[in-house]
């Protein structure tokens, strides 16, 4: 039997989100529905909206979350109803050249849930991320679910759904960073202080936090950086490179997602340093530099995609480090909100109130 439940829907380009009832199918084969426990905000719903991702419209916001594996349809062996699970967008397929290459955490053909979440009308939902978890029910792949520890509270485990996992991962995975590196994070939201407290897990040494949010910047300390530069009174490749011998630093992450400051990564870093761009870009950005300075300044110059992530192996892992007290997901919490707030929420994290706002669901 298909359930009806409250979903957050995105019906137009830069229109308001609405609250709008939406029809969950009964799972098919390979597919779980997930009773949805909490819901982070991330900056890639706000993209959704703006239609800064694509055009296909009305979607259905939503995909940092936890929840409780509700039913699961035929053949399903992964996880089974009443599992404490957080969603993913990376359930590896097994069998595309990525995965078959041993490098499954580029899956090219990642699994959704084959059927579609409707409107009442029968209009199909495109679920942000193929997740779509402002709604208290969701159908995703069952291979979405990753079964996590349940003494982590869901507004925290749900984190590391989409932003926090990203901007660990682009520290610790894409990044590579190593005991006694130095790195610089450019954009202090839930993603940008991530990676830096992936930068301090992984032994990083000087951790710089740019930002142009002097209330975002003194977040970045409590979670590792040990100098912060406000780059809207500063330039901050001179910043970055003073507080690293004069050098620039090993690793810089890009967690904005525009030119301007992808420019200040690239030029912040030290010679054979690497870039890692996590922050997402729309369409129409472009990027101008000398062809020379690709060359002579050597090294890497990386996308991060999900932090590349294999979600088996690092939400179980994360969320033993949070729980050993090794790992505060706990402080990227600002507020947790009802699932009718997620307007308000997009408005707070653009007036850079919030790192996180995390829909709770039944608050
Ligand atoms: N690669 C991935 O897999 C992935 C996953 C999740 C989110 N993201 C992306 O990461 C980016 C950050 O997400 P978030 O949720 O942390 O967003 P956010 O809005 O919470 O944070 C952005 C931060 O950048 C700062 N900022 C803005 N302009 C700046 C500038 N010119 N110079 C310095 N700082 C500036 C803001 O003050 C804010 O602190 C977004 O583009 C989001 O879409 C990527
Ligand atoms: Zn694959
Ligand atoms: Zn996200």
């Amino acid at each position: 039997m298909s359930v009806q439940v409250q979903g957050v829907v995105a019906r137009g380009k830069g229109l308001p989100v609405s609250l709008e009832t939406i029809v969950v199918p009964d799972p098919g084969p390979g597919e779980a529905r997930v009773k949805v426990q909490a819901c982070g905000v991330c900056h890639t719903d706000l993209h959704y909206r703006e239609g800064a991702i694509n055009d296909e419209f009305p979607f259905l916001l939503g995909h940092e979350a936890a929840g409780v594996v509700e039913s699961v349809g035929p053949g399903v062996t992964e996880v089974a109803v009443g599992d404490y699970v957080v969603l993913n967008w990376r359930a590896v397929c097994g069998t595309c050249r990525a995965c078959l290459r041993g490098r499954p955490q580029y899956c090219f053909s990642t699994f959704n849930a084959t059927q579609k979440m409707t409107l009442l009308d029968g209009t199909e939902l495109s679920p942000a991320l193929g997740i779509g978890a402002f709604a208290e029910m969701t159908l995703v792949a069952a291979g979405q679910c990753t079964k996590v520890d349940p003494a982590a509270p869901p507004e925290v485990a749900g984190l590391l759904g989409c932003g926090v996992m990203a901007g660990l991962g682009a520290a610790i995975n894409t990044g590579n960073v190593s005991r006694g590196d130095t790195v610089a994070v450019i954009g202090c939201g839930g993603v940008g202080d991530a990676a830096i407290a992936g930068a301090r897990l992984a032994g990083a040494g000087t951790i710089v936090a740019v930002d142009i949010d002097d209330r975002k910047l003194e977040k970045a300390v409590h979670f590792g950086a040990t100098h912060t530069v406000n780059s809207r009174n500063v330039d901050a490749v001179e910043a970055i490179r003073e507080v690293t011998g004069g050098f620039g630093a090993d690793v810089v992450i890009e967690a904005i997602g525009r030119p301007e400051t992808y420019e200040q990564a690239f030029y912040a870093r030290d010679l054979a340093g690497t870039v890692v761009l996590v922050g997402v870009p729309s369409p129409e950005m472009k990027l101008e530099l000398p062809l020379i300075d690709f060359f002579g300044r050597g090294g890497a110059l990386k996308s991060s995609w999900y932090g590349d992530c294999l979600p088996s192996r690092d939400f179980p892992m994360l969320i033993d480090l949070y729980l050993q007290g090794r790992l505060p997901l706990q402080d990227f919490v600002s507020e947790t909100i009802a699932i009718g707030d997620v307007e308000a929420a997009f408005e707070k994290m653009h007036h850079g109130e919030v790192l996180r706002s995390v829909v709770v669901f039944g608050s």
